[in-house]
Protein backbone atom coordinates (compact mmCIF):
# COMPACT_ATOMS: atom_id res chain seq x y z
CA UNK A 1 0.00 0.00 0.00
CA UNK A 2 1.17 3.16 -1.02
CA UNK A 3 2.26 5.72 1.70
CA UNK A 4 -0.80 8.46 3.20
CA UNK A 5 -1.15 12.05 4.46
CA UNK A 6 2.44 13.63 4.46
CA UNK A 7 4.25 10.80 3.23
CA UNK A 8 2.42 10.35 -0.29
CA UNK A 9 4.41 10.49 -2.89
CA UNK A 10 2.30 11.96 -5.86
CA UNK A 11 1.80 15.58 -6.21
CA UNK A 12 0.17 17.33 -3.29
CA UNK A 13 -2.20 19.64 -4.12
CA UNK A 14 -4.12 21.68 -1.36
CA UNK A 15 -3.00 23.26 1.03
CA UNK A 16 -4.60 21.09 4.19
CA UNK A 17 -1.85 18.17 2.70
CA UNK A 18 1.10 20.34 3.01
CA UNK A 19 2.90 21.12 6.62
CA UNK A 20 3.74 24.84 7.39
CA UNK A 21 4.84 27.06 4.60
CA UNK A 22 2.77 29.70 6.35
CA UNK A 23 5.75 32.05 6.68
CA UNK A 24 5.95 31.90 2.78
CA UNK A 25 2.52 32.41 2.59
CA UNK A 26 2.53 35.39 4.12
CA UNK A 27 5.31 36.52 1.74
CA UNK A 28 3.39 35.71 -1.00
CA UNK A 29 -0.17 37.81 0.04
CA UNK A 30 2.38 40.80 0.84
CA UNK A 31 3.84 40.46 -2.60
CA UNK A 32 0.38 40.70 -4.31
CA UNK A 33 -0.76 43.65 -1.96
CA UNK A 34 1.84 45.44 -3.55
CA UNK A 35 1.23 44.67 -6.93
CA UNK A 36 4.04 42.59 -7.86
CA UNK A 37 2.96 41.08 -10.94
CA UNK A 38 6.02 38.62 -10.84
CA UNK A 39 7.03 36.64 -7.68
CA UNK A 40 9.79 34.38 -7.66
CA UNK A 41 9.78 31.31 -5.63
CA UNK A 42 13.58 30.38 -5.20
CA UNK A 43 14.91 27.50 -2.99
CA UNK A 44 17.68 24.40 -3.19
CA UNK A 45 15.99 21.34 -5.22
CA UNK A 46 13.67 19.01 -3.69
CA UNK A 47 12.45 21.80 -0.54
CA UNK A 48 9.34 22.21 -1.90
CA UNK A 49 8.54 24.74 -4.37
CA UNK A 50 6.20 23.08 -6.82
CA UNK A 51 4.14 21.83 -3.62
CA UNK A 52 3.93 25.61 -2.21
CA UNK A 53 2.67 26.35 -5.89
CA UNK A 54 -0.03 23.85 -5.71
CA UNK A 55 -0.73 24.52 -2.52
CA UNK A 56 -0.96 28.60 -2.46
CA UNK A 57 -3.36 28.53 -5.49
CA UNK A 58 -5.53 26.50 -4.21
CA UNK A 59 -5.78 28.26 -0.74
CA UNK A 60 -5.85 31.60 -2.74
CA UNK A 61 -8.84 30.08 -4.52
CA UNK A 62 -10.34 29.62 -1.53
CA UNK A 63 -9.88 33.29 0.35
CA UNK A 64 -11.41 34.32 -3.70
CA UNK A 65 -14.30 32.43 -3.12
CA UNK A 66 -15.29 33.72 0.58
CA UNK A 67 -14.95 37.09 -0.65
CA UNK A 68 -16.45 36.60 -4.15
CA UNK A 69 -13.56 37.39 -6.14
CA UNK A 70 -13.12 34.72 -9.07
CA UNK A 71 -9.26 33.25 -9.24
CA UNK A 72 -8.07 31.39 -11.92
CA UNK A 73 -5.14 29.51 -11.74
CA UNK A 74 -2.72 27.63 -14.45
CA UNK A 75 0.15 25.76 -13.77
CA UNK A 76 2.60 25.08 -16.81
CA UNK A 77 5.74 22.88 -15.85
CA UNK A 78 8.45 23.99 -18.14
CA UNK A 79 10.43 21.57 -20.02
CA UNK A 80 12.25 23.08 -22.81
CA UNK A 81 10.20 21.98 -25.56
CA UNK A 82 6.99 24.76 -25.47
CA UNK A 83 7.10 27.62 -27.83
CA UNK A 84 5.16 31.23 -26.74
CA UNK A 85 2.98 30.34 -29.34
CA UNK A 86 1.67 26.98 -27.51
CA UNK A 87 2.42 28.64 -24.19
CA UNK A 88 -0.53 31.77 -25.15
CA UNK A 89 -2.31 29.08 -26.76
CA UNK A 90 -2.53 27.18 -23.42
CA UNK A 91 -3.17 30.44 -21.43
CA UNK A 92 -6.04 31.45 -23.88
CA UNK A 93 -8.18 28.61 -22.80
CA UNK A 94 -8.09 30.42 -19.22
CA UNK A 95 -7.55 34.18 -20.18
CA UNK A 96 -8.41 36.48 -23.48
CA UNK A 97 -4.79 36.86 -24.13
CA UNK A 98 -3.91 39.03 -27.07
CA UNK A 99 -1.75 41.53 -27.66
CA UNK A 100 -3.85 43.19 -29.33
CA UNK A 101 -7.05 42.90 -26.74
CA UNK A 102 -8.36 44.93 -24.84
CA UNK A 103 -10.55 42.75 -22.99
CA UNK A 104 -7.54 42.55 -19.77
CA UNK A 105 -7.29 46.21 -19.74
CA UNK A 106 -8.52 47.48 -16.66
CA UNK A 107 -9.43 51.24 -16.66
CA UNK A 108 -8.75 53.01 -14.03
CA UNK A 109 -7.59 50.42 -11.64
CA UNK A 110 -3.98 50.33 -10.09
CA UNK A 111 -2.61 47.65 -8.03
CA UNK A 112 -0.51 48.99 -5.34
CA UNK A 113 0.20 49.07 -2.10
CA UNK A 114 -1.88 52.27 -1.84
CA UNK A 115 -4.67 50.97 -3.11
CA UNK A 116 -5.37 47.58 -1.61
CA UNK A 117 -3.80 47.70 1.88
CA UNK A 118 -6.60 48.77 4.01
CA UNK A 119 -5.21 51.62 6.34
CA UNK A 120 -5.56 51.10 9.96
CA UNK A 121 -3.38 49.53 12.86
CA UNK A 122 -4.52 46.59 12.36
CA UNK A 123 -2.11 43.80 11.91
CA UNK A 124 -2.93 40.94 9.02
CA UNK A 125 -2.63 37.42 9.26
CA UNK A 126 -2.08 36.05 5.66
CA UNK A 127 -5.60 35.17 5.39
CA UNK A 128 -6.98 38.86 6.90
CA UNK A 129 -4.81 40.44 4.39
CA UNK A 130 -5.48 38.29 1.21
CA UNK A 131 -9.36 38.87 1.98
CA UNK A 132 -9.28 42.16 2.64
CA UNK A 133 -6.67 43.14 -0.58
CA UNK A 134 -8.97 40.38 -2.49
CA UNK A 135 -12.18 42.83 -1.42
CA UNK A 136 -10.66 46.09 -2.75
CA UNK A 137 -9.58 44.34 -5.55
CA UNK A 138 -13.49 43.27 -6.15
CA UNK A 139 -14.56 46.63 -5.68
CA UNK A 140 -12.13 48.57 -7.98
CA UNK A 141 -13.98 46.48 -10.86
CA UNK A 142 -11.97 43.40 -11.30
CA UNK A 143 -14.06 40.46 -11.75
CA UNK A 144 -11.15 37.60 -11.99
CA UNK A 145 -7.66 37.51 -10.66
CA UNK A 146 -5.35 35.56 -12.83
CA UNK A 147 -2.10 33.45 -11.27
CA UNK A 148 -0.01 31.49 -13.88
CA UNK A 149 2.97 29.40 -12.64
CA UNK A 150 5.83 28.63 -14.98
CA UNK A 151 7.53 25.91 -12.77
CA UNK A 152 10.88 25.13 -13.75
CA UNK A 153 11.34 28.49 -15.77
CA UNK A 154 15.15 28.11 -16.70
CA UNK A 155 13.73 25.40 -19.09
CA UNK A 156 11.76 27.67 -21.07
CA UNK A 157 14.07 28.04 -24.26
CA UNK A 158 12.29 31.45 -25.78
CA UNK A 159 13.72 33.51 -22.71
CA UNK A 160 13.09 36.88 -25.11
CA UNK A 161 9.98 36.05 -26.13
CA UNK A 162 8.50 35.24 -22.66
CA UNK A 163 9.89 38.70 -21.46
CA UNK A 164 7.52 40.16 -23.81
CA UNK A 165 5.17 38.70 -22.32
CA UNK A 166 6.00 40.35 -19.16
CA UNK A 167 6.29 43.46 -20.80
CA UNK A 168 2.70 43.30 -22.19
CA UNK A 169 1.22 41.79 -18.85
CA UNK A 170 3.63 45.10 -17.01
CA UNK A 171 1.61 47.45 -19.05
CA UNK A 172 -1.60 46.13 -20.28
CA UNK A 173 -2.83 42.89 -17.38
CA UNK A 174 -3.21 43.87 -14.03
CA UNK A 175 -5.35 41.51 -12.73
CA UNK A 176 -2.77 38.74 -13.60
CA UNK A 177 0.44 37.59 -11.66
CA UNK A 178 2.99 35.10 -12.70
CA UNK A 179 4.91 32.66 -9.93
CA UNK A 180 8.09 31.70 -11.48
CA UNK A 181 9.97 28.83 -10.09
CA UNK A 182 12.57 26.56 -10.61
CA UNK A 183 16.02 24.90 -8.56
CA UNK A 184 17.57 27.67 -11.33
CA UNK A 185 15.12 29.98 -11.29
CA UNK A 186 17.73 32.74 -9.90
CA UNK A 187 19.65 32.35 -13.83
CA UNK A 188 16.55 32.77 -15.29
CA UNK A 189 16.02 36.12 -13.37
CA UNK A 190 19.55 37.47 -14.20
CA UNK A 191 18.75 37.01 -17.67
CA UNK A 192 15.50 39.60 -16.93
CA UNK A 193 17.61 42.05 -15.02
CA UNK A 194 20.62 42.34 -17.76
CA UNK A 195 17.59 42.80 -20.29
CA UNK A 196 15.44 45.18 -18.79
CA UNK A 197 19.00 47.06 -17.96
CA UNK A 198 19.53 47.18 -21.73
CA UNK A 199 15.72 48.29 -22.25
CA UNK A 200 14.07 51.74 -21.93
CA UNK A 201 13.30 52.40 -19.37
CA UNK A 202 9.59 52.74 -18.33
CA UNK A 203 9.63 49.20 -19.36
CA UNK A 204 12.40 48.94 -16.71
CA UNK A 205 11.27 50.82 -14.39
CA UNK A 206 8.16 48.87 -14.12
CA UNK A 207 10.25 46.26 -13.75
CA UNK A 208 12.74 46.81 -11.15
CA UNK A 209 11.47 46.11 -7.39
CA UNK A 210 8.22 44.32 -9.09
CA UNK A 211 9.79 41.28 -8.91
CA UNK A 212 8.94 39.82 -5.73
CA UNK A 213 11.43 36.69 -4.12
CA UNK A 214 10.08 34.07 -2.06
CA UNK A 215 12.46 31.41 -0.25
CA UNK A 216 12.05 28.64 0.72
CA UNK A 217 13.81 26.88 3.61
CA UNK A 218 14.33 23.22 4.67
CA UNK A 219 12.47 22.76 7.94
CA UNK A 220 14.03 23.13 11.48
CA UNK A 221 14.56 20.26 14.06
CA UNK A 222 11.31 20.67 15.65
CA UNK A 223 9.62 21.44 12.09
CA UNK A 224 11.22 18.13 10.91
CA UNK A 225 10.01 16.22 14.05
CA UNK A 226 6.44 17.46 13.91
CA UNK A 227 5.96 16.74 10.41
CA UNK A 228 7.34 13.08 10.50
CA UNK A 229 5.42 12.48 14.00
CA UNK A 230 2.19 13.41 12.46
CA UNK A 231 3.16 11.36 9.19
CA UNK A 232 4.22 8.28 11.00
CA UNK A 233 0.41 8.87 12.93
CA UNK A 234 -0.97 8.90 8.98
CA UNK A 235 0.40 5.70 7.94
CA UNK A 236 -0.63 3.86 11.58
CA UNK A 237 3.43 3.48 12.04
CA UNK A 238 5.06 2.95 15.29
CA UNK A 239 3.14 2.54 18.02
CA UNK A 240 3.39 5.53 20.40
CA UNK A 241 4.25 9.63 19.89
CA UNK A 242 6.96 9.05 21.77
CA UNK A 243 8.71 6.57 19.61
CA UNK A 244 7.81 8.45 16.15
CA UNK A 245 8.85 11.48 18.04
CA UNK A 246 12.65 8.99 18.70
CA UNK A 247 12.95 8.06 15.06
CA UNK A 248 11.73 11.42 13.66
CA UNK A 249 15.22 13.12 15.70
CA UNK A 250 17.09 10.26 14.81
CA UNK A 251 16.17 10.57 10.44
CA UNK A 252 16.63 14.92 10.70
CA UNK A 253 19.74 14.21 12.53
CA UNK A 254 20.90 12.23 9.67
CA UNK A 255 19.12 13.43 6.73
CA UNK A 256 18.09 17.26 7.48
CA UNK A 257 15.23 18.91 6.72
CA UNK A 258 14.67 18.83 3.34
CA UNK A 259 11.16 17.62 3.04
CA UNK A 260 11.81 15.30 0.35
CA UNK A 261 13.97 13.47 2.21
CA UNK A 262 11.99 13.66 5.58
CA UNK A 263 8.98 12.00 3.11
CA UNK A 264 11.10 9.32 1.77
CA UNK A 265 12.56 8.33 4.47
CA UNK A 266 9.61 8.73 6.86
CA UNK A 267 7.71 6.54 3.91
CA UNK A 268 9.90 3.75 3.51
CA UNK A 269 10.28 3.50 7.40
CA UNK A 270 6.54 3.07 7.70
CA UNK A 271 6.58 0.22 5.30
CA UNK A 272 9.43 -1.37 7.11
CA UNK A 273 7.15 -0.98 10.06
CA UNK A 274 4.19 -2.74 8.22
CA UNK A 275 5.67 -5.39 7.32
CA UNK A 276 8.33 -6.27 10.09
CA UNK A 277 5.53 -5.30 13.03
CA UNK A 278 8.93 -3.04 14.63
CA UNK A 279 12.06 -0.80 13.24
CA UNK A 280 15.40 -2.10 14.17
CA UNK A 281 18.37 -0.42 13.94
CA UNK A 282 20.67 -1.89 11.60
CA UNK A 283 17.14 -1.07 9.36
CA UNK A 284 16.72 2.00 10.32
CA UNK A 285 20.64 3.39 9.69
CA UNK A 286 20.29 0.74 6.17
CA UNK A 287 17.30 3.17 5.24
CA UNK A 288 18.77 6.33 6.07
CA UNK A 289 22.49 5.73 4.47
CA UNK A 290 20.96 4.97 1.21
CA UNK A 291 18.50 8.13 1.24
CA UNK A 292 22.01 10.51 2.49
CA UNK A 293 23.25 9.24 -0.74
CA UNK A 294 20.73 9.96 -2.89
CA UNK A 295 20.69 13.21 -1.77
CA UNK A 296 25.01 13.91 -2.17
CA UNK A 297 24.33 12.08 -5.46
CA UNK A 298 21.91 15.04 -6.28
CA UNK A 299 24.34 17.88 -4.61
CA UNK A 300 27.17 16.45 -6.66
CA UNK A 301 25.22 16.94 -9.82
CA UNK A 302 23.69 20.18 -8.99
CA UNK A 303 27.10 21.37 -8.32
CA UNK A 304 28.63 20.11 -11.50
CA UNK A 305 25.95 22.32 -13.09
CA UNK A 306 26.67 25.49 -11.33
CA UNK A 307 30.32 24.54 -12.24
CA UNK A 308 29.35 24.38 -15.57
CA UNK A 309 27.16 27.66 -15.70
CA UNK A 310 29.58 29.78 -13.60
CA UNK A 311 33.25 28.54 -15.09
CA UNK A 312 35.66 26.23 -13.13
CA UNK A 313 36.97 28.84 -11.01
CA UNK A 314 33.78 29.07 -9.12
CA UNK A 315 33.96 25.38 -8.21
CA UNK A 316 36.97 26.36 -5.44
CA UNK A 317 35.47 29.49 -4.27
CA UNK A 318 31.92 27.74 -3.31
CA UNK A 319 33.83 24.59 -1.71
CA UNK A 320 36.54 26.78 0.22
CA UNK A 321 33.21 28.92 1.55
CA UNK A 322 31.45 26.30 2.56
CA UNK A 323 34.18 24.40 4.42
CA UNK A 324 34.93 27.56 6.36
CA UNK A 325 31.20 27.68 7.41
CA UNK A 326 30.85 25.84 11.20
CA UNK A 327 28.25 23.67 11.90
CA UNK A 328 26.98 26.77 13.65
CA UNK A 329 26.49 30.32 12.25
CA UNK A 330 29.88 32.28 11.69
CA UNK A 331 30.25 35.84 10.99
CA UNK A 332 30.47 37.31 7.19
CA UNK A 333 33.82 38.60 7.89
CA UNK A 334 35.36 36.11 9.54
CA UNK A 335 34.08 34.20 6.70
CA UNK A 336 35.79 36.54 4.10
CA UNK A 337 39.16 36.14 6.13
CA UNK A 338 38.67 32.42 6.26
CA UNK A 339 38.42 31.72 2.32
CA UNK A 340 41.31 34.15 1.42
CA UNK A 341 39.41 35.68 -1.74
CA UNK A 342 39.41 38.17 -3.16
CA UNK A 343 35.88 40.60 -2.21
CA UNK A 344 34.31 40.35 -5.68
CA UNK A 345 35.10 36.57 -5.86
CA UNK A 346 33.58 35.88 -3.06
CA UNK A 347 30.75 38.42 -3.59
CA UNK A 348 29.70 36.33 -6.59
CA UNK A 349 30.16 32.97 -4.98
CA UNK A 350 28.47 34.21 -1.99
CA UNK A 351 25.01 35.32 -4.20
CA UNK A 352 24.93 31.78 -5.97
CA UNK A 353 25.50 30.04 -3.08
CA UNK A 354 22.23 31.81 -1.31
CA UNK A 355 20.02 31.41 -4.77
CA UNK A 356 20.50 28.32 -4.47
CA UNK A 357 20.28 27.59 -0.76
CA UNK A 358 23.37 26.35 0.37
CA UNK A 359 23.73 29.18 2.82
CA UNK A 360 21.66 31.35 4.15
CA UNK A 361 22.16 34.61 5.32
CA UNK A 362 21.22 36.90 8.24
CA UNK A 363 21.46 40.59 6.87
CA UNK A 364 21.17 41.90 9.96
CA UNK A 365 23.36 39.42 12.64
CA UNK A 366 25.63 39.61 9.18
CA UNK A 367 26.18 36.00 9.74
CA UNK A 368 26.10 32.62 7.53
CA UNK A 369 24.12 29.39 8.10
CA UNK A 370 24.27 26.59 6.05
CA UNK A 371 20.68 25.20 6.40
CA UNK A 372 20.85 21.55 5.89
CA UNK A 373 22.72 18.69 7.31
CA UNK A 374 23.51 17.02 4.03
CA UNK A 375 24.54 20.05 2.24
CA UNK A 376 26.84 20.50 5.25
CA UNK A 377 28.25 17.32 5.13
CA UNK A 378 28.68 17.63 1.52
CA UNK A 379 31.63 20.21 1.66
CA UNK A 380 33.45 18.99 5.20
CA UNK A 381 33.29 15.44 5.04
CA UNK A 382 33.89 13.99 1.45
CA UNK A 383 37.12 13.87 0.65
N1 LIG B 1 5.28 21.64 3.00
C1 LIG B 1 5.27 20.35 2.66
N2 LIG B 1 4.46 19.46 3.28
C2 LIG B 1 4.46 18.18 2.93
N3 LIG B 1 5.22 17.65 1.97
C3 LIG B 1 6.05 18.47 1.29
C4 LIG B 1 6.11 19.86 1.60
N4 LIG B 1 7.02 20.42 0.79
C5 LIG B 1 7.49 19.45 0.01
N5 LIG B 1 6.92 18.28 0.29
C6 LIG B 1 7.23 16.98 -0.38
O1 LIG B 1 8.61 16.99 -0.72
C7 LIG B 1 8.83 16.51 -2.04
C8 LIG B 1 9.57 17.52 -2.89
O2 LIG B 1 8.78 18.65 -3.08
P1 LIG B 1 8.78 19.50 -4.45
O3 LIG B 1 7.70 20.49 -4.31
O4 LIG B 1 8.76 18.60 -5.61
O5 LIG B 1 10.21 20.22 -4.37
P2 LIG B 1 10.89 21.22 -5.43
O6 LIG B 1 9.85 21.66 -6.39
O7 LIG B 1 11.44 22.32 -4.59
O8 LIG B 1 12.00 20.44 -6.07
C9 LIG B 1 7.47 16.10 -2.54
O9 LIG B 1 7.32 14.72 -2.35
C10 LIG B 1 6.48 16.86 -1.69
O10 LIG B 1 5.30 16.12 -1.53
MG1 LIG C 1 9.80 21.41 -8.46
Amino acid sequence: MPCRGYFKNSEKKSWDEIYGREGQFDKLTQHISKGRQLIAIKGVRRVGKSTFIWASLDRLERLGKEVGLEIKTHVVKCDGTQTIDELRSELYEILPFSEESTAMKLKEVTIGVENFIPSGTMTFTPDTRMAAVFRKMSESGIGTLYFIALDEVQDFEEREKLMKFFNYVHSSVQNLFIILSGSQVTTFQEFLDAAYNKLDSVHSKKYKGRIGGIHMTPFDMAQSVEFLTRGFRDNKALETDEQRKDIALQIYRHVGGIPAWLVEAGCDISEAYIEYGEINKLLLDEILHEIEREAMTKIESEIDTIAEMYGATIYDDIGRIMRGIPNYQISRKKLLEYTGLEDKRFERAMEILTDYGYIIEDETAKTVTIPDVIIWRFFHERS
